[in-house]
């Protein structure tokens, strides 16, 4: 304890004197700072137990990542049938050109679902696994932990938001981001979403033509019912007390519309594919690339 509190004295000092972005913020080092790992710049997999049995994940450390200089994390879940490296593939979040910062973890759901449609297996919760995973990354590698976020496509998605409605799942992360989220645990109200803190950062990104979790809601989709992406951000922009938004064309038939919460715009932060598909907006994407955009969302959000 008092060692951990030395040890975050001891950043702070520096970031001042570094005269950093982040020079006020004080980043909370993680007890795996000082563990040297083989895989700097690679993606590594590796397994331990947890709830729904053996557990797998592809984790990235960056380039520059360094044993004694806590780095953020983010956390990447993938779509429904989909494996990590599909999602590392995707998002990129483990190409230096996007993500040269974060340690970057992409886990597997349980026969390649996450916790929240119908079709997920039973009994199995994804909240619990993210917690151990979490810990299980700050206990060996340098983590900022004021600086862990959440990310997913679609199934995973859905999830990111079931862990921000969670009091006890979700307080660990500082921001959330979620592409074509299909929101089966958040469908109406908000009696099954009790965030830890207000406001809490999202972001969101879906596509007008979306057929599998349509942007106006679907109450027979595949893992059950979904709602209507304005309804549901309506629902998160009470939840942050935001006090109003504005929206605006970033080309390529994109609106962005942004919440301002806590004075802070962008709070709550939507991307409105005009006529985009149920897909991750990749690189190779003809309307938006998602990841520098979640990337910059993340780096201006820290747990406070
Ligand atoms: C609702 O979901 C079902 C199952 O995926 C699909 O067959 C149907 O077309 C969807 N309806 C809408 C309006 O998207």
């Amino acid at each position: 304890m008092f060692f951990s509190s030395a040890i975050s004295i001891l950043l702070c000092a520096a970031s001042v004197f570094s005269g950093s972005e982040a020079a006020a913020v004080h980043k909370r080092a993680s007890s795996g700072c000082g563990k040297s790992h083989n895989f700097i710049g690679e993606t590594k997999q590796f397994s331990f137990e947890s709830s729904g049995g053996t557990r797998t994940y592809r984790i990235f450390l960056p380039k520059g990542y360094k044993v004694n200089s806590p780095q953020p994390l983010v956390i990447a879940y993938h779509g429904s049938g989909k494996t990590p490296k599909d999602m590392e593939d995707l998002t990129k979040f483990s190409d230096e050109s996007v993500n040269s910062k974060m340690v970057a973890v992409f886990p597997a759901g349980v026969e390649k679902h996450w916790q929240g449609p119908s079709y997920a297996k039973e009994g199995v919760s994804d909240k619990v696994f993210t917690t151990d995973l979490v810990n299980r990354i700050k206990d060996n590698y340098c983590i900022d932990e004021s600086r862990v976020y959440a990310a997913g496509q679609s199934n995973g998605g859905g999830f990111v938001n079931t862990l921000a409605c969670s009091p006890d799942h979700g307080g660990q992360f500082a921001a959330f981001a979620a592409s074509s989220a299909a929101l089966y645990t958040d469908v109406n109200g908000d009696e099954t979403c009790h965030p830890a803190r207000s406001p809490l950062p999202f972001l969101e990104s879906h596509g007008t033509a979306d057929k599998r979790i349509n942007y106006n809601g679907n109450l027979t989709a595949a893992g059950g019912p979904v709602p209507a992406i304005p309804e549901w951000l309506g629902r998160w922009a009470k939840r942050n007390k935001c006090s109003g938004s504005s929206s605006s064309n970033i080309g390529n038939d994109v609106e962005q519309q942004q919440w301002t919460c806590a004075g802070e715009k962008g709070l709550l932060t939507h991307f409105k594919l005009n006529g985009h598909g149920h897909a991750y907006p990749s690189s190779s994407d003809k309307q938006l690339f998602l990841s520098p955009k979640i990337i910059d969302f993340f780096n201006s959000h820290t747990k406070p």
